[in-house]
């Protein structure tokens, strides 16, 4: 692992490219748009042009480009979303084309890498968590130029300390804890806080912690009812007639499964997981005979406004994918190692997913002050 040479700094050589394309990829979290600003920003004054890329890999399948300029970037600092469109689906390798009137799934790759041929486009510039970088990482593969910029609100991408996007997504379910916490006291009531995260427990961990809730369950420790229910008698013991849990999507029971909404083919991921809330609810209130009720934090997690370190982060990353891409370090993605920008290969970041350690020391001080983690 290398550090990033001349992260914002002069020191960088501009070999001969001329044309950078972007995309961004797989479900969309705040920081996209303070990323592509950074990297249009950075490559416009190297005088480097930049072709956006529609919908994530789809546009590159199907040609959908358009020229990014500095006008394109004014102003979408704040905004949440992307301004390039997204998708989870639409995976070049495996991608579902009409033939005369049928579906069929096609390796679509090559064509992919004849259009960047054609364009002139120097290298790509692909923002995405787990599936849409080990998307580039095959691209890589194929001898396409690739820098990877690691997004995803779950965090849970290997090789990085940090995925943009997080952060921002800890505030807003922290927020919900916060107005929680009034009501569940007011009403003497159990409040379960469902959030997202996959099959990683960082979102419910830091806004647990950062929200003060009384239970935080995570899929990492599997859980027993009997613990739960046990931490909220002891506080009714206390006079506390209510309490705080947040659990995250995938938390599952000691020996259960986690709790999956649907399935959906054809996307990264076929699993969508939700309704752990509404299940333990159920149990919680034959448990322990208190009101409970559940809020499910959903896309509100995913939309609006980056928080400030999480615009500093994006912005750091779409500068540095520039000058990784300046610098020919291909293969590559842009990545935060304690305070610091790095490159990792984009092989180190993706296949195995980045999970909370039983060590982990946001884990361990909530276990020091007593919060439940039900195991
Ligand atoms: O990976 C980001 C994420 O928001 C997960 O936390 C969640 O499980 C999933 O995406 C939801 O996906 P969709 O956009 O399909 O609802």
């Amino acid at each position: 692992m290398e550090e990033a040479r001349g992260e914002g700094q002069e020191n960088i050589k501009n070999g001969t490219i001329k044309k950078l394309a972007i995309l961004t990829g797989g479900g969309d979290c705040p920081g996209l748009n303070a990323v592509i600003r950074a990297a249009v920003k950075t490559a416009c004054y190297r005088g480097i042009e930049v072709i956006g890329i529609q919908d994530g890999f789809r546009g590159a399948v199907e040609g959908d480009f358009r020229t990014l300029g500095l006008k394109d970037v004014s102003g979408i600092l704040p905004r949440g979303g992307t301004i390039l469109g997204t998708t989870n689906r639409d995976n070049p390798f495996a991608y579902p084309t009409l033939v005369e009137g049928t579906l069929q799934i096609q390796d679509r790759s090559e064509e992919v890498l004849g259009r960047f041929k054609a364009e002139g486009i120097d290298a790509l510039i692909a923002i995405g968590g787990d599936g849409s970088l080990s998307i580039a990482l095959e691209f890589a593969k194929k001898g396409l130029n690739v820098v990877g910029v690691p997004k995803t609100i779950d965090n849970d991408l290997m090789a990085t300390d940090l995925t943009f996007g997080f952060q921002t997504a800890v505030a807003t379910a922290q927020d919900a804890l916060d107005r929680l916490h009034t009501t569940a006291e007011s009403h003497h009531r159990i409040m379960i806080l469902e959030v997202m995260g996959r099959y990683a427990g960082w979102i419910a961990l830091y806004a647990g912690v950062a929200g003060g809730a009384d239970v935080i369950l995570i899929p990492e420790v599997p859980y027993q009812l009997e613990s739960i229910a046990k931490a909220v008698k002891r506080r009714a013991d206390q006079g506390k007639h209510f309490s705080i849990i947040v659990v995250a999507e995938g938390a599952k029971p000691f020996g259960g499964e986690m709790v999956v909404e649907r399935t959906m083919q054809g996307r990264t991921d076929p699993i969508k997981l939700g309704g752990i809330g509404a299940k333990l609810a159920a149990e919680l209130e034959v448990l322990t005979a208190m009101e409970t009720r559940v809020t499910v934090l959903g896309h509100l997690q995913r939309g609006g406004s980056p928080i400030a370190v999480d615009r500093v982060l994006s912005t750091r990353y779409g500068v540095a994918a520039v000058e990784a891409a300046l610098d020919k370090d291909y293969g590559m993605m842009v990545a935060l190692q304690g305070q610091v920008i790095v490159r990792v290969p984009i092989e180190e970041a993706v296949h195995q997913l980045k999970k909370v350690v039983t060590d982990d020391p946001v884990l361990l001080a909530a276990r020091s002050m007593g919060i439940e983690l039900g195991d």
